[in-house]
């Protein structure tokens, strides 16, 4: 493949040294001042802009900043050219994103080495970057996996399906978008959409809570939701472990959260640390009342699935155990206009 280099330059003195140095190896187009060059990258996309500083009309270093705001050219390196011990040029190049300058008059040996350099480089360049995003395509893809099995077996106990987690994942990122759109500066897109992933771990802990407990037809004695309660920090503690092996990691951090603070109620009532309010972290949050939905309209060993409707009602309207008070207004709000999306999720044939 032969590279694309663009020449912007208004001498025909200094063009005719460019064009007799890399006129053999290369494609050349030539401008003569910086509105004929945005006319070409218009149409074309070269892989190298040599870009003289001084130009009639708009000067170079405004043409930068006009590539430099244009995702689709601002990763075309720039070499540009100024005057002998024009130090102060040199530097503006540089800060305005310029990989390097050839000083005027050109020595055209120097100039085909530079040139030569600086596609290598970007090459490189785009190379490495090409092969992290695909590495860490596979890592997200490997990581999601990873968790969703240890959910599953975390939770196989009490029947959990491999299609329960997927649905509270769905739940989540329902609600957690949603936040996100309507508070950017509570939640990023980036991190709903690592919560709703890091929410399969939440009720990990239950895999240390006895069979006699956890699989009780009937309701929990006093003492045995005491222990019952105990999930929460031995997932947190759990996790807590692997990170201590791993380092630190944004994910298992918001996965360890999740699983701390996901039975905190927005009015204090909640365990294992009665937080109030937004001390509880937005994750929390936005698992408390995806928990709460999911465990209503499951089967569990102590009830039966409840519809929708019932689950909606019992959310919003409270009934002896559950009350409104219970979840952060922005969430439930959310969870009020989205109503049907989780409905749609729910009955779901996904099975
Ligand atoms: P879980 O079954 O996943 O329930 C999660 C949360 O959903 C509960 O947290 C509670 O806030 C809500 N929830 C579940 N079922 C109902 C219901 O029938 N009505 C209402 N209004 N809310 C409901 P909670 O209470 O902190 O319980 C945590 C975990 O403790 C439960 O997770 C479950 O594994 C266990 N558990 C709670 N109560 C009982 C019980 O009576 N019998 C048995 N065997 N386990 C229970
Ligand atoms: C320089 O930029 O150091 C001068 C070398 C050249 O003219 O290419
Ligand atoms: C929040 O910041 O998510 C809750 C605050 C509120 O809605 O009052
Ligand atoms: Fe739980």
């Amino acid at each position: 493949m032969t590279y694309k280099i663009l020449i912007v330059e208004d001498s025909p003195f200094h063009i005719d040294l460019l064009v007799s140095a890399l006129g053999t190896d290369y494609d050349l187009l030539i401008a003569i001042d910086a509105e004929k060059a945005l006319q070409i990258l218009k149409k074309d996309k070269p892989d190298l802009i040599i870009l003289d500083a001084i130009l009639p009309g708009m000067n170079g270093y405004q043409f930068m900043e006009i590539l430099s705001r244009d995702p689709k050219l601002d990763s075309i390196p720039v070499i540009f050219t100024t005057g002998m011990d024009q130090a102060e040029d040199q530097i503006r190049g540089f800060a305005l994103g310029a990989v390097d300058y050839i000083t005027k008059p050109f020595n055209t040996e120097l100039v085909k080495r530079r040139v030569q350099l600086h596609l290598e480089l970007d090459s490189h360049r785009k190379n490495l970057e090409l092969l992290v995003a695909q590495r860490t395509k596979e890592l997200v893809h490997t990581r999601d996996t990873v968790v969703q099995t240890v959910a599953y077996l975390a939770e196989s106990r009490d029947e959990t399906t491999g299609a329960h987690i997927f649905k509270t994942q769905n739940y989540c990122s329902i609600l957690a978008e949603e936040l996100s759109r309507r508070y950017p500066d509570e939640l990023s897109l980036q991190e709903a959409q690592l919560l709703s992933q890091a929410s399969a771990l939440h009720d990990i802990g239950k895999v240390a809570i006895p069979d006699k407990i956890l699989l009780k037809p009937g309701k929990l004695t006093d003492d045995e939701m005491i222990i019952m309660k105990t999930h929460t920090i031995l997932g947190a503690n759990a996790i807590e472990k692997t990170m201590s092996m791993l380092g630190e990691n944004f994910f298992l951090r918001k996965a360890l959260e999740i699983a701390l603070t996901h039975h905190e109620k927005f009015d204090g009532s909640g365990y294992p640390n009665a937080l109030v309010g937004n001390q509880i972290p937005v994750s929390g949050r936005i698992v408390a009342l995806v928990d709460v939905y999911d465990a209503l309209t499951s089967a569990r060993p102590y009830k039966k699935a409840f519809s929708h409707e019932k689950a909606f009602d019992i959310i919003v309207h409270g009934d002896g155990r559950t009350k409104p008070e219970h979840f952060c207004p922005r969430v439930l709000q959310c969870f009020i206009d989205l109503q049907h999306n989780f409905k749609e999720v729910l009955v779901s044939t996904y099975e």
